[in-house]
């Protein structure tokens, strides 16, 4: 199946491409803004920016808005990044009721700050939610949260290359209560974390473990929805990967253990030797990533025949021996674009092509970091300028 994936406009403004809509900013409005009392030092923050590691350095804010049963969405609000207050009881700890999204803030030569896609995270937070038995927040509430802490925390936002500010929308249920039942309170945060390249080694090929022992989901299970189970679900996993020397595992279908699926929060593409971009179809089971949409368009863009099906792993297996399969990536939020250089499971261990990024790995990545770092035009009409 070829992919059509049609650039949005929902959330433009009348006055340009890539402007909050009015809606957006009446809703950043009605956020009360508490400051913290003891901001980074300017010095301390230059020195967290110079080279961030990811997801291990917070800014000084998070936004929040909550939600009861019988009131909704209510008390949007940015206060001081801090530890939330839990009760035991608290109904998320117990039955794991939390969903979340990843998206980055980047900065643009001049200065400005734009985000990437931000309704397709929010569509996506909302899908999840209704799998997860939590309340719909509505996109323009969603990318409000963002803008307005975002333009709290501007000097948060790196501007070294292939930096910038992470942002983790989350959502979970905050009812003291151990029934169970969706809970009638609920509570979403942004939190943003200045960041560098996911992996350690920057962009060098990844080692894959394909995995067909465990399963990170299953038929009518939660692998399409960003909920914080799927993730646990892939540690152990993952743990095991790495003991055997590997980055990253990538899961079967739960149902035959036959079929590619993701890996550990990432999508994954093969390229072929007719020049084809190949990625596993959305089954249910896959994350719909907005990196993968995004990549299915621009390699349509170059040509390519874009192909969302099935791929058995014998296929995989089968290409990486013949030289079909030329180029194996990963893409997510976090991983961008990332290549993969060799790939094995308990009966193959394969290099995948020479071992080094494909051409085509490269310049998806490229083409896509240019359009988020504002050095290529935004011809999808991708971009939301937040500050
Ligand atoms: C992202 O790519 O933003 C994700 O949410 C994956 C995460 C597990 C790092």
């Amino acid at each position: 199946m070829t992919s059509t994936t049609e650039p949005t406009t929902a959330g433009l403004g009348a006055a340009g491409a890539g402007i909050l809509s009015q809606d957006i900013e009446e809703i950043a409005s009605l956020f009360s803004v508490s400051r913290t009392d003891a901001p980074t030092s300017d010095d301390e923050r230059a020195a967290m920016l110079e080279s961030p590691k990811f997801g291990t350095v917070f800014s000084d804010h998070m936004a929040r808005v909550s939600w009861r049963r019988d009131e909704g969405w209510v008390h949007r609000r940015v206060e001081p990044y801090g530890p939330l207050r839990l009760d035991p009881a608290t109904a998320v700890l117990h039955y794991g009721q939390e969903i979340f999204e990843g998206m980055k803030a980047y900065r643009h030569a001049d200065g400005a700050v734009w985000t990437f896609r931000p309704e397709e995270n929010a569509a996506r937070l909302a899908r999840s939610a209704h799998r997860l038995a939590l309340p719909a927040l509505p996109v323009d509430d969603f990318i409000a949260a963002c803008a307005v802490l975002v333009r709290t925390d501007i000097d948060w936002v790196p501007s070294s290359p292939d930096s910038s500010l992470y942002l983790r929308p989350f959502m979970f249920a905050s009812e003291p209560f151990l029934g169970v039942r969706p809970s009638n309170e609920v509570e979403f945060l942004v939190i943003a974390s200045p960041s560098g390249a996911y992996f350690a080694g920057g962009v060098k090929p990844v080692s894959i473990w394909v995995d067909a022992e465990y399963h990170r989901t299953g038929p009518g299970g939660t692998g399409a929805a960003k909920c914080g189970g799927n993730y646990a679900a892939s540690l152990l996993p993952q743990e095991e990967a790495a003991a055997k020397g590997f980055d990253q595992v990538c899961f079967l279908d739960g149902a035959s253990n036959t079929y590619l699926e993701e890996l550990g929060g990432m999508n994954v593409f093969l390229v072929m030797d007719d020049g084809s971009v190949h990625t596993p179809e959305l089954t249910g089971s896959i994350l719909e990533g907005v990196t993968r949409s995004s990549i299915l368009r621009l390699a349509a863009d170059h040509g390519r025949d874009v192909v969302e099906r099935r791929i058995p792993l014998s296929d995989l297996v089968e290409g990486l021996g013949s030289g079909r399969v030329t180029e194996v990536f990963a893409c997510g939020t976090a991983a961008v674009v990332t290549p993969v250089g060799r790939m094995a499971g308990e009966t193959f261990d394969a290099t995948v092509g020479d071992g080094q990024p494909g051409e085509l790995t490269t310049t998806i990545r490229q083409e896509l970091t240019d359009i988020q770092y504002g050095r290529a035009a935004d011809r999808h009409g991708w971009m939301r300028r937040l500050a």
